[in-house]
């Protein structure tokens, strides 16, 4: 890539000259709506590079971008994915590398470069700028993001960013960025020196063109920006931070403590951060040359890594859902522009929130006294003052965003509403008379959608008036952190009833699957399998805390124990009885549930559960359980057998539900597990996970366990069919 082209014939740049010798290249990826970085505008970029390298009349140069809402995203997760060869990897990213390079050394000879950054400025986008020689942002909270988000797609910074990054904010906070992922405001990055000025967008290129050419003629050592980056950079926890940086003792301290807690929240399960620690140490004690080295050969190994083909898979099926209507015909959806909220409990609380501050309706919550109505209100106001406090949103419009939901005892406020989400007790006869109530007083054509957990979909609609209208939106608490949505829709579910409910699931910021119903839908269904099998351990004598720690090692964010605490365990009774009933005995649960629930054992709520509880928190093992259950715990089991048979029901049970049908596809099976239930998102959700460990392995594993415990792991004739054609279920 040394070639000089012509930058007329630029495609994905905008390239323009100034009479006083001011070049601006405005970054304009031809066909998308956003900036990312992918070898067509790398190949552009380096024009534009070798351009103002050879053209004497350029002064200096602004890196900005053409689009109205982003500077430059991050690379292009799709060619990203598409790469399967590690060499292929290490060639394309070296080209990058050089690049960056020459436009670093244009700053330094004496051309000055700045970045005129106003939106996403994130992944590549932020490399991109790091190798500018200054940089100037919007000062707008709400659109301007920096980070390095490359870690959750299971690689690094590949494009000189671990080793400029630090250089720039120090290793500390480098560190924190580029393992962590998180994206910093405007402010923060000021402040931090990432950025050297801020200001409104509308002057942004013009300050950036005027930096630009007050700076030609000056050492590049003299070119720096504001003045408040400085000050922050000097102050005395900045001067503290660097003095433990500078100091070889002190970066091994520094060094060893993040990898301490890198270990402890990953458990070994991602090899990147571990890579990132790695890299940025070699660039500290090595020098930035082999620093760049060992970035680039960490890039060429993960990008190929098992791991981080999973997480982008998880990426990419995220985005093809953003574009899913839902359904197979095409429905329009309708407008939905007021929402009736039914309970205002936890659930009823969340949603009321997520309409006022992600979808922008006017929501009216009913519930059976005025402290609920507080109760929901409150939870909305919470979850707005929260916004405020992180300047996502000023005072000012939380106070209008406030006015906009409103709650009563009764239905009056209901009768021009065009969608009633009930979160009610889980209780039949109760959403029965809660639905009827409101068909009286809502106009025919709204739609009565439930939040239930486990009751099927059939069965509320069988008391409906109109049950063409009725389907189940499940959501996951705490509903305005968890990214899934849950549609379910039963055979008399009208098409634009499901377009409509997936496309207001969107407005609320979520990812949205939509399912058939049946008992527990997808979610919760393959918990049943999963959680009674934790009842059958323990029934054998397995310690608490050794299935726990199985579990977490194996991916989970908390062991399945803790998990049924935190759900209750009556709920869990209640749902796995619910289960038996519907697929019999392989969904028996064992007996230990009935002692658990007759000794009040609901979990953390009444803070009698598996594990102690205290003010709220969580403790060790509750031993008395164990008595409550009539064994001893001592039985020493294999580590990974108990890894190996509760992963192995619960994936079997996902194959079961697209078997039947409940799941209209394996990528919606591998989203909703990983979005909606936790599974190890490097594992890339059930089937991505059974199609590397092998259809015909897992059978065998199965079918092994059937034999020493019972026909409750007889593996899914679906799977047997891959095993036997070994077709994968992800092409
Ligand atoms: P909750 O107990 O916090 O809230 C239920 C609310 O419904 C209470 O505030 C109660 O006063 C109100 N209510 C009862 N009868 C009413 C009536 N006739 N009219 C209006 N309001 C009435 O319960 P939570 O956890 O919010 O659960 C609600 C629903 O969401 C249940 O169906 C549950 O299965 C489901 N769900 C719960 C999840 C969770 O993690 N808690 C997750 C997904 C679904």
């Amino acid at each position: 890539m040394t070639a000089t082209l012509p930058t007329s014939d630029l495609t994905h740049v905008r390239f323009d000259v100034s009479a006083d010798g001011i070049a601006t290249a405005l970054i304009d990826r031809q066909g998308e709506r956003m900036n990312t970085l992918g070898p067509d505008v790398m190949i552009d970029f380096e024009r534009v590079v070798a351009r103002c390298e050879s053209d004497d009349a350029i002064k200096a140069l602004v890196v900005g971008s053409g689009k109205p809402g982003s500077f430059v995203a991050g690379a292009d997760i799709r060619w990203l994915h598409s790469l399967e060869d590690a060499g292929e990897a290490l060639s394309l990213l070296s080209e990058a590398h050089q690049v960056f390079a020459r436009l670093e050394a244009l700053h330094t000879s004496g051309k000055p470069v700045v970045a005129a950054i106003h939106g996403a400025c994130l992944g590549g986008g932020l490399e991109l700028a790091m190798a500018c020689g200054m940089r100037i942002a919007s000062d707008d909270e709400k659109a301007t993001q920096f980070g390095q988000p490359e870690v959750k797609l299971g690689v690094l910074p590949g494009a000189g960013g671990t080793q400029r990054l630090p250089r720039l904010i120090g290793i500390a906070r480098a560190l924190d960025l580029m393992m962590t992922g998180r994206s910093i405001r405007p402010r923060s990055a000021l402040k931090m020196g990432l950025v050297d000025e801020t200001c409104p967008k509308e002057v942004l290129l013009d300050i950036a063109a005027r930096r630009a050419r007050d700076a030609i003629g000056q050492p590049a050592s003299e070119r720096h920006g504001a003045f408040d980056a400085l000050k922050t950079w000097l102050s005395p926890k900045h001067l503290q931070e660097l003095a433990l940086e500078e100091n070889p003792l002190g970066r091994r301290v520094l060094f060893s403590k993040a990898e301490e807690q890198m270990l402890e929240t990953t458990k070994g399960n991602y090899p990147a951060p571990k890579a990132i620690l790695d890299v940025v140490r070699t660039g500290a004690e090595d020098g930035t040359e082999a620093g760049y080295a060992a970035e680039l050969a960490a890039f060429a190994r993960l990008v190929v890594s098992p791991e981080a083909d999973a997480l982008m898979g998880i990426f990419l099926d995220g985005q093809a859902l953003k574009k899913d209507s839902g359904i197979d015909g095409d429905a329009s959806p309708h407008e939905v522009e007021k929402v009736g909220v039914l309970g205002g409990g936890l659930m009823g609380g969340g949603i009321a929130a997520i309409n006022t501050t992600k979808a922008g309706v006017r929501t009216r919550i009913k519930e059976v006294d005025a402290a609920g109505v507080q109760r929901g209100l409150s939870y909305v106001g919470k979850t707005v003052a929260g916004q405020v406090k992180k300047r996502r949103m000023s005072s000012r419009d939380a106070a209008k965003l406030m006015q906009r939901v409103t709650g009563s005892t009764d239905y009056r406020g209901f009768g021009d509403i065009d969608l009633v989400i009930e979160a009610v007790f889980e209780d039949l006869d109760l959403k029965h008379s809660v639905m009827q109530d409101v068909e009286g007083v809502i106009r025919p054509d709204a739609i009565f959608a439930s939040n239930t957990s486990s009751i099927p979909i059939t069965q509320i609609a069988a008391a409906s008036s109109r049950p063409e209208h009725v389907i189940g939106m499940h959501y996951f608490s705490p509903v305005e952190k968890m990214p899934l949505l849950e549609i379910i829709v039963t055979d008399q579910t009208a098409p634009w009833v499901t377009a409509t409910c997936v496309e207001f699931g969107k407005r609320q910021g979520k990812t949205v699957i939509v399912v058939n119903d049946g008992p527990g839908f997808y979610t919760t269904r393959i918990l049943g399998p999963y959680m009674n099998e934790v009842g059958f351990l323990l029934t054998e004598g397995v310690r608490i805390e050794d299935i726990d720690s199985a579990m977490v090692d194996w991916g989970f964010p908390v062991g399945p124990v803790t998990l049924m605490d935190e759900v209750g365990i009556d709920v869990g009774a209640k749902i796995v009885t619910i289960m038996q009933q519907a697929f019999g005995e392989r969904m028996a649960p064992p007996e230990s549930f009935a002692l658990l629930t007759a000794d009040d054992r609901a979990g953390r709520k009444n803070g009698r559960g598996f594990y102690k509880y205290a003010e709220g928190k969580k403790g060790d093992v509750d031993r008395s359980v164990y008595e409550v259950l009539g064994v001893t715990a001592s039985k020493s089991v294999d580590t990974q057998e108990i890894k190996d048979r509760l992963s192995a029901l619960f994936v079997n049970e996902a194959v079961r539900c697209l078997e039947e049908g409940i799941l209209r596809s394996a990528r919606d099976g591998d989203i909703g597990a990983v979005y909606g239930l936790g599974f190890p998102p490097f594992r890339g959700g059930p089937f991505t996970y059974i199609d590397r460990y092998g259809a015909a392995r897992l059978v065998e594993l199965l079918e092994g366990f059937a034999v020493r415990f019972g026909d409750r792991y007889a593996p899914a004739d679906l799977l047997k069919t891959h095993a036997a054609d070994g077709d994968p279920f992800r092409s």
